[in-house]
């Protein structure tokens, strides 16, 4: 399995409990067990995509403004989170808040797929893009099961 696909399958996680989210109200217990799921999938991605997609291109001419573009918006994704972390779930300021996050999470799913897969294909040979899919999925897996303590700034998180 290639990077690009690797990515693409968490991708879809990280859609589909965003469309379950959207549908939920108040602080319930459907919204309480989505929102932990979809907080944890995207900070374990945004730390495995800026190690095994983004950092080898960051030194790339044809990729380096992309690179950078990406991981500035998984730090606004960042702080939308931090923000929802932070609003109490029933009221109706968290969904909104949601909802930005969702349009913004859509938006950089779309710009990777659709512009920067297609970009890095011309630098990464077949060989490294296998490589940096088995790295990516291995880091998925353990950055799953020990977070959020796994994920940088967290680490006395508990
Ligand atoms: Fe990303
Ligand atoms: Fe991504």
């Amino acid at each position: 399995m290639k990077i690009y696909k690797a990515i693409k399958k968490d991708h879809d996680i990280q859609r589909d409990l965003c469309n379950k989210l959207v549908n939920t109200s108040g602080e319930s217990e459907e919204r309480k067990e989505l929102w932990t799921k979809l907080k944890k999938e995207l900070e374990v991605h945004a730390v495995a995509e800026e190690r095994y997609f983004y950092s080898p291109l960051i030194d790339t001419d044809e990729m380096q403004e992309d690179a950078r573009h990406g991981m500035a918006e998984h730090h606004e994704m960042d702080e939308l989170i931090a923000e929802l972390t932070d609003t109490d779930m029933s009221s109706p300021h968290w969904l909104a808040t949601f909802k930005k996050l969702m349009e913004k999470v859509e938006h950089h799913l779309k710009d990777e797929e659709d512009d920067f897969f297609g970009k890095a294909e011309g630098i990464y040979s077949e060989k490294e893009a296998d490589t940096l899919a088995k790295n990516y999925e291995n880091t998925m897996e353990e950055y799953r099961y020990t977070w959020p303590e796994s994920i940088p700034g967290n680490e006395t998180t508990e």
